[in-house]
């Protein structure tokens, strides 16, 4: 077996290589071997330096956060980093791929750093519900002041070696090969330089405090509700109050607190669950076929959105539109959100400019033929949408792939007029397509394991997180928020007021509420699959009318001014309507209903459960393939609290049992509704959780 740990040496130069695939995570093997490496070459009389480099893709990415969740074993990370700080010869870090998390930790008590110009450091952990729990929070301050900590610490994305190194936090770049470059600098060092002892950070102190209290105010807005920025502002309060050693320790003992948080476990579930989306067994059984050019169809809300997504990945787009006006205001809507972009000084003139230069517009469907995968975002009615492809199935080549972004229409129908049904799938984006990072790949029946494989490589060019969703109205999301949104409605209709729901989904989390989220995305868009759906509801189900009063009077929500709030002068906050609220109480008039109160807890408890329920049975359809999926799609597509790590996540830690119990109370009065999913009844019988499904 190979060793996670080598130490070799280069004339006087001791070189330390950590192994340990695919991210040279920081497992009990890995620290041990580090530390004995350290010790074993600190006291060798014959070494001058040590460098300290990462075999593979990248430096460490990190603790093992596989590892989390068991009794830490010896010796903690921590510690092996103040023995490679204490060390008596100079220390050098040599980083390329991504030092993040306890790797750049262990870069910020080496004592010096090179890195290749490709290399990304930074501290991550708030994305897991997480501190930097390994000297982050002290040396990192000391070295760049409170202002820049606290940005990399709270934002946890990665910054490039060029802005570490004009921050001073990588000493030097490498140029060509990183051991060599290290090895020469090495060569040229005298003494160690510990960050411990760096005062340059803590030297204005005026700045320092104002950079708290900044910090303290987001934690408390923006990242309302998590634990881990709060704990990140008082480590680094530590800095300036504490010696070093004691803000260590502090810093230890806050890492543990959020470790055990339920926040934590939320969100690192969440990192495996993202992960775990992407394997699918079409992708294992197949390779992609090659993605070098995409053709889009509509270039409306969604079709600008997608050409922006693949233009800005560097993909050249084909964009088709039905006519030259069309065509116009596609092109508009592609460069407008450039042309924002370059307002706030974020983009050039001329990297839009490039970016341009791979769009192409036509009105022309034979424009498409070179084109490797089309993906059509027209109308969402199947009798536009079926001669689209009808017009697809003639000119293009016969291995493209060809999608549509439907987001409720069976794909078959769609397809069925064509002669490639094998090369049809879903590709459900999120609006905006360009900003949403989910992406639901639907497959249907007939479609070929490398045509899906492709669906999930370009999800992965895009930056998209892609989900395996199976035919179905409403594929995963959709269909499940149909169905928590009834359950909104039951309770709006029986005594909630519509700001009284919105405030508890806030509260628990989400970043805004249903109603204000329907005014965002336009309620006539409901209101025409309801009466697209006019005929065939069944007449037993409870139908609230509420939402389609709102709509004959015209109010569609925040582009008309008006929805279930009030948007005055183009406000893109809503305020409370009365009108609204004499509105729903006319409609519970018409039925004799009497309004109850409800408190925050019961809507959460009920909206919730309307939610599990019906993934339950979404994942016994086969729709989901396991219940991360479902936490992925609505974690990145629908606002749920990441740090509650989604919905089945949630429901496992609520207790199944618990929340059966509730849907059958619910079912004594509305049993139509309420009708227990026959997994969760099997699940609460047999003991088991979500997490047991997603084992397998
Ligand atoms: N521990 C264990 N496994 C890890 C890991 C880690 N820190 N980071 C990545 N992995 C695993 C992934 O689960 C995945 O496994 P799989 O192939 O079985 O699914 C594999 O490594 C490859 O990961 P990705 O698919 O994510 O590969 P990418 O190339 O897309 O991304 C990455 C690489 C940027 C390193 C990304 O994996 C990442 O962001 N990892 C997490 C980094 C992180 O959060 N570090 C901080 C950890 S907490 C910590 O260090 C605490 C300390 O302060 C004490
Ligand atoms: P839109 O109305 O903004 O754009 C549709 C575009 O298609 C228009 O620009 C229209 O000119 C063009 N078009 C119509 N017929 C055409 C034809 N025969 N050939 C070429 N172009 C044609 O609609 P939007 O919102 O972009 O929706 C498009 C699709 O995406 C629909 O199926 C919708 O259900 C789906 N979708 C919409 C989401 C949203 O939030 N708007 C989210 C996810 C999916």
């Amino acid at each position: 077996m190979t060793q996670p740990v080598t130490l070799s040496t280069a004339g006087s130069i001791a070189v330390i290589e950590i192994n340990n695939p695919p991210v040279n995570a920081l497992s009990q093997a890995v620290r041990q071997g580090l530390l004995d490496a350290v010790v074993q070459a600190d006291a060798d009389a014959a070494v001058t330096a040590i460098v300290i480099l990462g075999a593979g893709r990248s430096f460490p990415a990190g603790a093992d956060i596989k590892e989390f969740g068991q009794p830490m074993q010896d010796p903690h990370l921590p510690d092996v980093i103040d023995r490679i700080e204490s060390c008596s010869k100079p220390v050098v870090a040599a980083l390329h791929g991504t030092a993040l998390g306890g790797g750049f930790e262990i870069a910020l008590g080496s004592h010096y750093r090179i890195a290749v110009p490709s290399a990304r450091v930074g501290l991550p952990e708030i994305h897991l519900g997480l501190i930097p729990g390994a000297g982050g929070t002290q040396r990192l301050p000391r070295l760049c002041g409170a202002a820049m900590a606290l940005d990399i610490m709270f934002k946890g994305t990665p910054i490039s070696a060029q802005d570490a190194l004009a921050a001073g936090l990588i000493d030097r770049l490498a140029e060509g090969d990183l051991r060599q470059a290290a090895l020469i600098y090495a060569a040229e060092l005298q003494t160690p330089r510990r960050s411990r002892e760096a005062t340059s950070g803590l030297a204005d102190k005026a700045a320092f405090e104002a950079a708290l209290t900044d910090a303290e105010e987001t934690a408390r807005s923006r990242m309302r509700g998590q634990m881990a920025p709060l704990k990140i502002v008082q480590c680094l309060r530590a800095c300036i109050t504490q010696p070093f050693a004691d803000g260590r320790l502090f810093e230890r003992d806050c890492f543990f607190e959020c470790l055990a948080s339920e926040q934590s476990k939320g969100m690192i579930h969440a990192f495996f669950a993202q992960r775990a989306s992407a394997k699918v067994p079409e992708a294992s059984r197949a390779e992609p076929r090659p993605l070098n050019r995409l053709g889009v169809v509509g270039g409306g809300t969604m079709g600008a959105g997608i050409t922006v997504a693949a233009l800005n990945s560097g993909l050249p787009v084909t964009m088709i539109e039905r006519d030259h006006d069309s065509l116009a205001r596609g092109r508009a809507n592609v460069e407008q959100v450039y042309d924002r972009l370059i307002a706030k000084g974020r983009m050039s003139e001329a990297q839009k400019s490039d970016i341009m230069a791979r769009y192409q517009g036509s009105t022309q469907f034979a424009d498409l033929s070179e084109a490797d995968m089309v993906i059509e975002a027209v109308f969402e009615r199947l009798d536009v949408k079926r001669a689209v492809f009808e017009q697809l199935d003639k000119v293009l080549k016969p291995d493209a792939v060809l999608a549509s972004n439907t987001s409720y229409i069976d794909i078959d129908e769609i397809s069925s007029v064509t002669n490639r049904r094998k090369h049809v799938l879903g590709l459900h984006f999120f609006s905006p397509a360009n900003i949403m990072k989910l992406l639901e790949i639907v497959v249907p029946q007939s479609a070929a394991d490398d045509v899906v494989a492709t669906g999930f490589a370009l999800a992965k060019i895009l930056g998209k997180i892609p989900v395996r969703a199976g035919n179905s109205p409403g594929f995963i999301g959709n269909r499940i928020l149909g169905k928590y949104g009834d359950c909104a409605a039951h309770m709006m209709e029986d005594g909630a007021t519509p700001y009284e729901i919105d405030a508890a989904i806030v509260e628990f989390g989400y970043p805004m509420g249903l109603h204000a989220m329907y005014d965002l995305a336009g309620l006539d868009i409901g209101w025409d699959n309801r009466k697209a759906a006019q005929g065939k509801r069944n007449p037993v189900e409870r139908y609230v009318e509420i939402a389609d009063r709102i709509c004959e009077r015209g109010w569609f929500g925040q582009k008309t001014g008006r929805g279930f709030y009030l948007y005055p002068d183009g406000a893109r906050i809503g305020a409370p309507d009365p009108e609204i609220l004499a509105l729903i109480e006319a409609e519970r008039a018409k039925k004799s209903i009497t309004a109850r109160r409800f408190t925050a807890e019961e809507i959460m408890a009920r909206y919730l459960a309307a939610m599990v329920n019906e993934a339950c049975e979404v994942l016994r359809e086969g729709v989901a393939l396991k219940p991360s999926d479902i936490d992925v799609t609505f974690v990145h597509g629908y606002g749920f609290p990441r740090y509650r790590g989604g919905p089945m996540k949630f429901a496992d830690s609520y207790g199944l049992a618990r929340m059966l119990d509730d849907i059958r109370r619910y079912g004594q009065h509305d049993p139509i509704f309420w009708q227990a999913s026959p997994l969760l009844v099997e699940l609460v019988a047999s003991g088991q959780t979500f997490n047991d499904l997603n084992k397998g």
